[in-house]
């Protein structure tokens, strides 16, 4: 499907994070302002979601996560679990465009709690995909970083069990490595730099908090279906200008 392309207009000298984390937040919000039901904002959210991954990439950013499920978005009505669901199967189909312009796409999260159609779709894009360079693009579904850390602890204690290693010799390296974010085919993803909360909200609900440890926040509060290229620039002007010091003088 052709997109509209967005032509990225950040000043000179302008640094572009490495790794930028969206919580893509504010859909019912923007249905209910319209008096439409929620479904609705998530099918124009998903639209945002293509337009936006695109300009991420056209700005230069490495590794896009963007947070669509959470472990705690099931406690939702059955119905609009389902209408997300469904669209999550849709969109499977379209993610395949990015494929073209040379995105790779990889999942983050348990998958093993979705429906086997859908896992299936998610294998086949990320095998399809896997040799793509111009950008990583993370898509976190029934992801919670806590989920994410337990995960990561239960692979140590195995290793642990079978004498592989010793709970003395555990690191920070060790566990980063069994995040989600380190599963992705031989790679690991950079800590996040920059984490974007459109929707009004400021806070983390779960996302990413082992690789925020040092993130810089952008929080604006368009809702995730209005938010435009422009606004993806805004944050990533503002991240420019901030002073990173990691502990350090
Ligand atoms: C984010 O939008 C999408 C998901 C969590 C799946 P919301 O559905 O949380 O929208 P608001 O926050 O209720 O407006
Ligand atoms: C976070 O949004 C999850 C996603 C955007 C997928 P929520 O809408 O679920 O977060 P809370 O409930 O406002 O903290
Ligand atoms: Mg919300």
């Amino acid at each position: 499907m052709a997109e509209k392309k967005y032509i990225p207009q950040l000043p000179e000298g302008t640094q572009i994070p490495v790794h930028i984390g969206m919580i893509m937040d504010g859909n019912g919000r923007w249905a209910k302002k319209r008096g439409l039901p929620r479904k609705f904002g998530h099918r124009e959210g998903a639209q945002t979601f293509r337009t936006i991954t695109r300009h991420a990439k056209n700005c230069g950013v490495k590794y896009f996560t963007v947070y669509a499920f959470s472990t705690e978005n099931w406690k939702r009505p059955k119905d609009e679990v389902e209408a997300i669901m469904d669209l999550f199967e849709k969109y499977l189909d379209e993610v395949r465009d990015f494929i073209e312009e040379n995105i790779r796409i990889c999942f983050i999260g348990d998958r093993s709690m979705l429906r086997p159609e859908l896992q299936r779709k998610m294998a086949s894009v990320e095998e399809d995909s896997r040799d793509f360079k111009a950008m990583t693009l993370l898509i976190a579904i029934n992801y919670g970083g806590r989920d994410e850390i337990v995960h990561a602890a239960k692979r140590l204690a195995q290793e642990v069990k079978e004498g592989k290693t010793d709970p003395s010799m555990i690191t920070e390296d060790m566990l980063n490595s069994r995040l989600y974010t380190a599963e992705l085919d031989g790679d690991i993803a950079p800590d996040v730099d920059l984490i974007i909360r459109p929707s009004g909200e400021q806070r983390l609900s779960n996302f990413m908090i082992w690789q925020a440890a040092y993130a810089e926040y952008y929080f604006t509060n368009i809702l995730w279906p209005d938010f435009k290229p422009a606004d993806l620039e805004k944050a990533i002007i503002a991240y420019s200008d901030r002073n990173r010091r990691f502990g350090s003088v």
